[in-house]
């Protein structure tokens, strides 16, 4: 493997984001506003925004979900960033995360000292139907769409080859989701930020309210075990397991390195990062594992020159309960099967040794595609500098890493980022 180097270093200096969640009456050019002027605020001695050099946007499909194309050039006009070069990126749901690997280079080939990374996706104004046949463009048209493929049951087959080789079942998905929901209950821009024993209780007061029967739950277990509570998508994987249907954006502002300090005296540097590809899912020889993400590891790990074991703490793609499982396993925090007992011990729990999704992740913080990317380094800036709140994992998180995933993994993108 050729060693490889940034050519300039790279730091964030600001980082924000819209709330997320189904929001009828707002547009994406709300969302990213609302995700700018969060960023704006963030960046300590403030900044001029006519210092920005260059725009990139992370985005899946504004096509297909509101009829806009050519989305970049708009959003930075709608910022007041005009006549600056804009572009957007488009690699499925890694697309927030590829947008943000490529304003990195931006900066460290030398032509950027100062870049806006956006990431957005407004996807509730469709039918559940149409939007889940927008997202499966994301898969293989011609062989795997045809057949009946969606994005559950694309994750619905990875989660059925994984118990068939580890011999685990669905309880290591519900540990996930149980940690994914308390997480987000602590995230007030979270999607459901509920945790699932409190989204039990509201039904059942929702129940008496109607004066209808109210469910007997014996406790979380049992609600989750219910078909009516938590109906089955595609099996394995129930309403719980996935990431929802969501509206959002996020920002982050990325600057040369020795410029930094003129922003603020905690800027969060960018040591690793890590971009592979690989085909659609049929054609893997092993779907237990997300190859590219391997890869991008790998590549990040190398560029950082820290291993898995340095890193405090994750934000990972968690589109579906089991993506989180084998994501653990891809960037090397555990051995492959062993990423499920981790999630069953806690180990990724937020005060666990290693915290994986502080911030209720996908499936509970929300999944607007192309923000999602983005979303998880404002996450990630967040714990670095101690301003995670309550859902803080202390003050000795010195490494943190993101894990974005495009498709089945066609796309995936790891960024390391430093705290010094
Ligand atoms: N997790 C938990 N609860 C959810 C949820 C989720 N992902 N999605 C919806 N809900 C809840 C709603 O709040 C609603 O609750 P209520 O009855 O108490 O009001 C209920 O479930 C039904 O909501 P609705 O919006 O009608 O759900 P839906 O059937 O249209 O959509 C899914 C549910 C799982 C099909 C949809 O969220 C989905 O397709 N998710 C996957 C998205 C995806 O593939 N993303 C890309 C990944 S690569």
């Amino acid at each position: 493997m050729k060693e490889r180097t940034l050519g300039r270093g790279v730091a964030v200096v600001g980082a924000g984001m819209s709330r997320f969640g189904a929001f009828a009456g707002k547009t994406t050019r709300d969302l990213l506003a609302e995700a700018y002027r969060d960023m704006i605020a963030s960046v300590d001695r403030g900044f001029d925004p006519d210092e920005i050099d260059g725009v990139y946007i992370g985005n899946f499909s504004s096509e297909l979900f509101e009829g806009q194309g050519h989305t970049a050039p708009i959003m930075a006009d709608w910022l007041g960033l005009g006549h600056r070069p804009a572009t957007r990126v488009e690699n499925a749901c890694a697309s927030g995360g590829t947008a943000l690997r490529d304003a990195v280079l931006g900066i460290a080939s030398g032509i950027y000292d100062v870049v806006l990374v956006g990431g957005i996706e407004k996807m509730s104004d469709l039918a559940i139907e149409r939007v889940t046949d927008a997202l499966a463009t994301a898969g293989d048209e011609l062989f795997e769409i045809p057949s009946g493929f969606t994005f559950p049951a694309f994750y619905a087959t990875m989660a059925t080859a994984y118990f068939a080789r580890y011999g685990t079942g669905p309880d290591a998905l519900r540990a996930v989701a149980v940690k994914n929901h308390d997480n987000g209950a602590l995230n007030p821009k979270a999607h459901f930020g509920m945790r699932i024993c409190d989204v039990m209780e509201s039904k059942k007061a929702a129940a008496l309210k109607k004066g209808k029967p109210v469910p007997q739950w014996a406790g979380v277990d049992d609600f989750l075990n219910d078909e009516r509570a938590n109906p089955m998508i595609a099996w394995p994987l129930r309403l719980f397991d996935c990431s929802p249907v969501s509206d959002g954006a996020a920002c982050v502002l990325l600057v040369r390195e020795d410029l930094a300090r003129a922003y603020t005296d905690t800027p969060i540097h960018i040591i690793g990062t890590g971009q592979a590809s690989d085909g659609p899912l049929h054609g893997r020889a092993d779907i237990t594992t997300v190859t590219s993400a391997r890869l991008a590891a790998r590549d990040a790990f190398a560029l950082a020159k820290v291993t898995p074991g340095d890193i405090s703490l994750a934000e990972v793609h968690d589109c579906f309960t089991i993506a989180e499982i084998i994501a653990t396993e891809d960037i090397g925090f555990f051995e492959p099967g062993k990423g499920c007992t981790a999630a069953l011990e806690g180990v990724t729990a937020l005060h666990g040794a290693k915290p994986v999704n502080t911030s209720g992740g996908l499936k509970s913080k929300g999944h607007p595609v192309g923000a999602s990317g983005v979303a998880q380094a404002v996450e990630i800036w967040k714990q670095l500098r101690g301003e995670a709140g309550t859902r803080s994992v202390g003050p000795n998180a010195r490494l943190g890493l993101t894990h974005n995933v495009g498709g089945t993994g066609q796309t995936s993108v790891v960024h390391i980022f430093e705290r010094r």
